[in-house]
């Protein structure tokens, strides 16, 4: 079954789907983008995620590519010309296709592109059930990540820093030694007393989706929520240690800089925001 992107209005093969390559996305890094988990049929918080893009539309002051009510039918679609039942959703909006020039064009019409693939619940379930492992780097990145931008580069090369140690996610770490996020998820810790503590997301990190329905799940279930950064030595003697993203919803982290946490295995309230995330979270039939 060949897979269908939509771009700028069309939906084309996947293999013949094509920018100019005087996007600005491709030039400047001018644009930004939204993830939603597709699960079992639904896009997971859609709504949510494209409140976010409007945020990160109006920061950067790029006009929306089509009308927003028309965004969510054309995530539907693509999902649905790819049989996608697990996976995820991809969509990008750059600043649009014009002559190089640092200035904002004139006049210039927003790209948009879409895109969908399969994920295996089976294989992440997996993942979730011997956790995974994170190594620490600076923070390099600029102050505007509260932006869902595709300037990923510092990203790029963290995540490969922590691929190349054997670790699946690499966290950005103040100077003062305090966790600010993973290189595509944010970064939570249980406390002794079992409370949840995750950094406020006012500004130095992504205010993702996960984590805001992560708190809706954490009341369901009882748990308290501190909102306060913490320190890599704090997330080190941590009960539990945990990320969280629309790719990974709550995955327990075992191992920080090679260094075992939580006994080197996922903790029992990691597993249970895991498990009742997607009764909790918002679910439109795809
Ligand atoms: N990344 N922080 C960063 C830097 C991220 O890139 C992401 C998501 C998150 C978590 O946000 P959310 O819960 O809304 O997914 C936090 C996506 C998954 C990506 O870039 O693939």
């Amino acid at each position: 079954m060949p897979r269908i992107a939509y771009v700028n209005g069309r939906y084309v093969a996947h293999a013949d789907a094509f920018v100019h390559i005087e996007d600005r996305g491709y030039q400047f890094a001018d644009g930004v983008y939204e993830v939603c988990e597709v699960a079992r049929g639904f896009i997971v918080d859609m709504p949510r995620h494209l409140g976010r893009l409007n945020r990160s539309l109006t920061e950067l002051s790029i006009d929306w590519p089509v009308t927003p009510g028309v965004l969510p039918i054309i995530l539907r679609e693509v999902v649905r010309r790819n049989h996608v039942a697990d996976g995820l959703v991809y969509l990008q909006v750059t600043r649009g296709v014009a002559s190089r020039d640092f200035a904002f064009p004139a006049g210039t019409k927003p790209s948009l592109v879409v895109t969908a693939r399969k994920a295996d619940p089976a294989a992440a379930a997996k993942r979730a059930e011997s956790g995974i492992k994170v190594i620490t780097v600076p923070e390099n990145r600029w102050d505007r990540v509260d932006i869902k931008s595709v300037g990923l580069l510092p990203n790029v090369l963290a995540k490969q820093k922590a691929k190349e140690a054997g670790a699946q996610e690499a966290w950005f770490v103040d100077a003062d030694g305090t966790v600010k996020e993973g290189g595509s998820s944010n970064a939570w810790i249980v406390t002794r007393d079992g409370v949840l503590v995750t950094r406020p997301a006012e500004h130095g990190i992504l205010r993702g989706i996960t984590r805001t329905t992560l708190f809706d799940v954490a009341a369901k279930l009882g748990l308290k929520i501190e909102e306060r950064g913490f320190s890599v030595a704090e997330a080190k003697a941590a009960r539990e240690v945990f990320i969280s993203s629309a790719t990974t919803i709550a995955m327990p982290i075992v191992a920080i800089d090679g260094a075992s946490v939580a006994n080197g295995h996922p903790g029992s309230i990691t597993l249970s925001l895991r498990h009742a995330f997607f009764d909790v979270a918002e679910k439109s039939p795809a």
